[in-house]
């Protein structure tokens, strides 16, 4: 009687199984396998620091030199990823954003950096940051002008790409400001696109197109993957648990449209890293840290790596958080379900692993527990027939080894995550 139960607990197990892997293909080989921009670049989310949140348009160097748009802040954060951490753990594009520009193009019809704030030119910052094994972005805008007026590059896109190559720059943000029409945003978004494949130096494009598209009709995601790496869809992140929640909120509210055509190559972007700043408590930047793990988003930073609290840093350096967003599986997460002012989201990552995050978004009371029953992660597989548990975020803890009809009772504080890594273990 004893084995014939147990025989049959082995064979529904094993039936448990085989229909796990049945799902697993269907998960895996149902997804649209959407065509990415073939630069061979980007295979992971890219990583590095873009100076836009943190220092916006601020061209008042007499006045604020330590924080204004200039060669001496992109030299000294060059110096700072290198030398402490950030490079080693993955972070190499240094990049900036709008308010670089001199306001006129030269003779030749170039643009050019402000010569007062970038005395030695581009060409000499990218020396400087790829003598220190780092990378370089700039940014330009498809339209008329920059989002801060500065000249755009409508008309000039291959000259611009020309530009940019011959100055050794390593990736473009493309701003979608002062635009005519959506013709004119989508020629303008492909046209540099191929203007940089063109100049045959490996350059990423981080495109804004999706989101400059939204409020006329829905981009056509499998196309932008085509032209782009990295994608903004939504407005712009402020240094504010507010700005985080309503850029989560719109990437649950469209996860069906935006999930699958994410891949090695292209990614949904949205947008800076605010930790280390002003506006996050302690639980709001896990929550950002382990939610653009689960999204596969580029983890760029904008923040002062050179007055950035140990705290912070021990969150933006953490490897294993790291290494769920630089997943070589590539499948970006979604969100499972939400009850009770929970969220539960999960992402598939290589060898069968899967990254979970409980989020508590009620911002009242304290720490509220929440039980999961283990059967529902993973589409049923994460832990089939089981699995070891690694909470990752706020602290690393083994949890230990858990049966698929197990559940598992985490506590998380309000704002908060909880970030765990299931393994099979069998
Ligand atoms: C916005 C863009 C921001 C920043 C800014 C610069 O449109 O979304 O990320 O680049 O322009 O002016």
């Amino acid at each position: 009687m004893m084995t014939a139960t147990v025989k049959l607990v082995s064979r529904v197990r094993r039936l448990g199984c085989v229909l796990a892997f049945c799902f697993l293909a269907l998960f895996l080989w149902g997804l649209p396998g959407a065509r990415a921009l073939d630069n061979g670049l980007a295979m992971t989310p890219t990583m590095g620091w873009l100076h836009w949140e943190r220092f916006m348009c601020n061209v008042n160097c007499q006045e604020e030199p330590d924080s204004c748009v200039s060669e001496k802040l992109f030299l000294q954060i060059a110096e700072i990823m290198a030398s402490d951490g950030w490079k080693d753990v993955g972070y190499e594009y240094l990049c900036i954003d709008d308010c670089w520009m001199a306001p006129e193009r030269d003779s030749e019809g170039r643009l050019q950096a402000d010569p007062k704030r970038f005395p030695g030119g581009i060409r000499r910052l990218a020396n400087y940051v790829h003598s220190k094994g780092l990378k370089l972005g700039i940014y330009a805008d498809v339209g008329n002008k920059t989002c801060a007026g500065f000249p755009g590059s409508f008309g000039y896109y291959d000259i611009d790409a020309k530009t940019f190559a011959d100055w050794g720059v390593d990736l473009l943000k493309f701003d979608g400001c002062y635009c005519d029409s959506i013709k004119h945003l989508a020629d303008g978004y492909k046209h540099m696109s191929l203007a940089l494949n063109r100049t045959g130096r490996s350059i990423v494009y981080s495109c804004e197109w999706p989101l400059y598209m939204w409020p006329i009709f829905k981009p056509n995601y499998t196309e932008i993957r085509e032209y782009c790496n990295h994608w903004r869809n939504f407005a712009d992140v402020y240094d504010s648990w507010q700005s985080i929640r309503s850029i989560l909120d719109w990437t649950t509210s469209n996860q069906e449209r935006i999930v699958p055509v994410a891949g090695p190559g292209g990614w949904n972007d949205p947008d800076m890293l605010v930790i280390g700043n002003f506006g996050l408590s302690r639980d709001q930047q896990i929550t950002q840290m382990a939610l653009w793990a689960i999204m596969a988003a580029p983890l760029l930073m904008s923040n002062d790596l050179r007055h950035i609290c140990l705290e912070a840093k021990a969150l933006l350096q953490d490897k294993d958080v790291i290494a769920i967003n630089q997943d070589p599986l590539g499948k970006q997460g979604y969100r499972l379900r939400k009850e009770d002012n929970f969220e539960v989201w999960e992402r598939p990552l290589s060898n069968l692993a899967w990254a979970v995050a409980m989020v508590n978004l009620q911002e009242i009371g304290g720490p509220r527990s929440y039980t999961i029953s283990l059967t529902s992660l993973g589409q049923g597989l994460a832990c089939n027939p089981d699995c070891l548990i690694t909470q990752l975020l706020p602290v690393k803890r083994k949890l230990g080894f858990y049966e698929w009809t197990s559940s598992l009772k985490t506590q998380v504080n309000p704002t908060g995550t909880v970030l765990l890594r299931l393994e099979r273990a069998s």
